[in-house]
C-alpha cells in the first residue's frame, strides 16, 4: 500500500523508519532490521551521518578503495577512491605502476575562476541601464564587504562583475554575470551570499536612480545563483613517454599500440556515442576521487559534460597525439573542487583522504582528480585496445558473482585459482560452482 503523509519530517527517526517500513514493506520487521545494521555503534557518529542530510534513516555504503603508485609533478600519492564498481581501482592503480616507470604525469592548472549570475528583468532601454550599472558597479562590490572580507585576507573575493544582455534570448532578460576566486574552498555558499547581496544593493539602487522611469525603476530580480559551468577552471594533466617505451611484452608492438590507442581517442573525439563511453571512463576515476574528497560529484559531472560539449558536438574530454616519436595522452578539464568548507571538515573519511594525499590546497587537488581521470581513460583505453574490455572486468568482478552465489570462503578460494587461467563469464562461474558443490 502507498500513502502520503503530513509532518514527516517533524518525526524522531525511529517513527520515521516505523512509518516507512510499515507502508511499504511486506516484513516489516526485515527491513526495519535491514535498515539498522547499516547504523554505527558509535551514537556520535552515527549522529553526525544523521545531520549531513534531511530524514536519514541509515547509511548507503560505497567501499573506499586506494589506489597507490601515483608519480605526479615528481611526487609520490595514494589515491583514495570511492566507487562501487569492481576493476576501477584495480585499473587505475595498474595505469599509475604504468606511468610511473615512464616519468609520471605532468599538470598544471591552467585558471580557477568560478562564476555566479544575479538573472532579471527590466523593461526599457539598455543604455540608460548599462549608465545605471556603471554608476553603482563600485558600490555592488563595496555592499558585499562585510562578505568578502576574510575570502580578501586570504587572496581572494570578487574579480569582476559584468551586465549581459539578454534580450536576444528573452524578452527583458539581463545578468550580471560575476566571476570569483575562491582559493581552497570550492565557493558555492560565498558566492551565493556575494550575489545576494548585488542583488539586494542593484534592486535598491535602482529606485533611487534618476534616470530611470517609474517602470524601469522596478527592476525583478528573478533569482540569484553560481553556475556550476566553470569553462575557466582548468586544469590540464599528461603522461608522455618515447613509443617504444611503451613497450610492456611481446603481445603487442609499442608503435602498434600507440597508433591504436590514437585512433581510439580521435573516433571518441568525432562520434559522440563512443565519446559518452569514453568520457564515462574518465568520470569513473575522477567521480571516485572527488567523492573520497568530500566534493559534490554532481556539480562536476554537469560541468564536465557541458564542457565536452563546448564545440557544439559531445566529444572526448582526452586527447593523444604522437609528435617526433613521443606518445603524448592528455586531458584539460574544469573541475571546482574545494579542500575547505563542506563536508571537508566534518565527515571523518574526508578528513582521513584528504591526509592521505597530503593536505592538499583545491589547485593540488584539481590536479589529483584529473590525473585519476585521465589514468582510468589510459587503463580502460588499453584494454580495448589490445585484450578487450571484459577479460580484466571480469576478473575483477568474480568476487560479485561468487557473493551472488553464496559462495564460502574456500569456494571463493578454489574458484578464483580456477579463474586464473580460465576466462570469467557469468555463465563459467554458475557452472563452475555448480560442479564444486556436486
Ligand atoms: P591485469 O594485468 O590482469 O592485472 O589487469 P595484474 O593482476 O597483472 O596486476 C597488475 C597491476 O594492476 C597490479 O599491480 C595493480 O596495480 C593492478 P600490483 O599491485 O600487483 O603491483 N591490479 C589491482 N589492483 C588492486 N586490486 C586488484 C588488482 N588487480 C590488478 N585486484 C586490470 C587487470 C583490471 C587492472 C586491467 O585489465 C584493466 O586495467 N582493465 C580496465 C578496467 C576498466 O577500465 N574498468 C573500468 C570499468 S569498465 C567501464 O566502465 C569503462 C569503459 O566502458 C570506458 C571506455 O569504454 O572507455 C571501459
Amino acid at each position: 500500500m502507498c500513502a502520503s503523509i503530513s509532518g514527516f519530517s517533524k518525526l524522531s527517526k525511529s517513527k520515521k523508519i516505523d512509518w516507512i517500513v510499515e507502508t511499504y514493506f511486506s516484513n516489516a520487521e526485515d527491513a526495519k532490521r535491514i535498515l539498522k545494521q547499516y547504523w554505527n555503534t558509535n551514537d556520535k557518529l552515527q549522529q553526525l551521518h544523521d545531520e549531513f542530510i534531511e530524514n536519514t534513516i541509515t547509511n548507503y555504503y560505497l567501499p573506499l578503495g586506494v589506489a597507490p603508485n601515483f608519480l605526479i609533478n615528481g611526487k609520490l600519492y595514494t589515491i583514495p577512491m570511492a566507487i562501487e564498481e569492481s576493476s576501477v581501482v584495480a585499473a587505475a592503480s595498474k595505469a599509475a605502476k604504468f606511468w610511473m616507470d615512464r616519468g609520471g604525469f605532468k599538470t598544471e592548472v591552467i585558471s580557477t575562476t568560478k562564476i555566479g549570475q544575479v538573472h532579471f528583468m527590466f523593461q526599457g532601454d539598455f543604455e540608460t541601464l548599462q549608465r545605471f550599472f556603471n554608476d553603482i558597479k563600485s558600490k555592488l562590490i563595496q555592499e558585499a564587504s562585510h562578505i568578502t572580507k576574510n575570502m580578501q585576507k586570504r587572496g581572494g573575493g570578487i574579480l569582476d562583475i559584468e551586465l549581459r544582455n539578454k534580450t536576444q534570448d528573452i524578452q527583458g532578460y539581463y545578468q550580471l554575470h560575476a566571476s570569483f576566486e575562491t582559493l581552497d574552498a570550492m565557493g558555492a555558499n560565498f558566492i551565493n551570499s556575494c550575489l545576494e547581496q548585488f542583488a539586494k544593493t542593484f534592486k535598491n539602487e535602482a529606485l533611487n536612480f534618476e534616470g530611470f522611469s517609474a517602470e524601469e525603476k522596478n527592476i525583478q530580480i528573478v533569482m540569484s545563483i553560481l553556475s556550476n559551468y566553470v569553462p575557466d577552471c582548468l586544469v590540464r594533466a599528461e603522461v608522455s613517454c618515447k613509443i617504444e617505451d611503451l613497450y610492456e611484452d611481446d603481445s603487442i608492438l609499442p608503435e602498434e599500440f600507440a597508433l591504436k590507442f590514437i585512433q581510439a581517442v580521435k573516433i571518441a573525439e568525432v562520434e559522440p556515442y563512443r565519446a559518452v563511453t569514453h568520457n564515462k571512463g574518465i568520470m569513473n576515476g575522477i567521480d571516485a576521487v572527488v567523492l573520497a574528497t568530500g566534493n559534490d560529484f554532481r556539480a562536476i559531472e554537469a560541468c564536465v559534460h557541458a564542457y565536452a560539449s563546448r564545440n557544439g558536438t559531445y566529444s572526448s574530454l582526452s586527447h593523444a597525439k604522437i609528435e617526433d616519436g613521443i606518445f603524448t595522452f592528455w586531458i584539460e578539464i574544469p573541475l571546482a573542487l574545494g579542500t575547505v568548507g563542506g563536508l571537508t571538515g566534518l565527515h571523518p573519511l574526508v578528513k582521513l583522504s584528504l591526509e592521505l594525499l597530503h593536505h592538499p590546497s583545491a589547485k593540488e587537488l584539481m590536479q589529483i582528480v584529473a590525473v585519476a581521470g585521465l589514468a582510468q581513460n589510459f587503463a580502460a583505453l588499453k584494454s580495448l585496445t589490445t585484450t578487450g574490455i571484459q577479460q580484466g572486468h571480469m576478473k575483477m568482478h568474480l568476487m560479485n558473482i561468487l557473493n551472488q552465489f553464496n559462495a564460502t570462503d574456500a569456494e571463493k578460494s578454489t574458484l578464483t585459482n580456477h579463474f586464473k587461467t580460465n576466462t570469467v563469464t557469468h555463465s563459467a562461474v554458475a557452472e563452475a560452482i555448480e560442479k564444486l558443490r556436486m
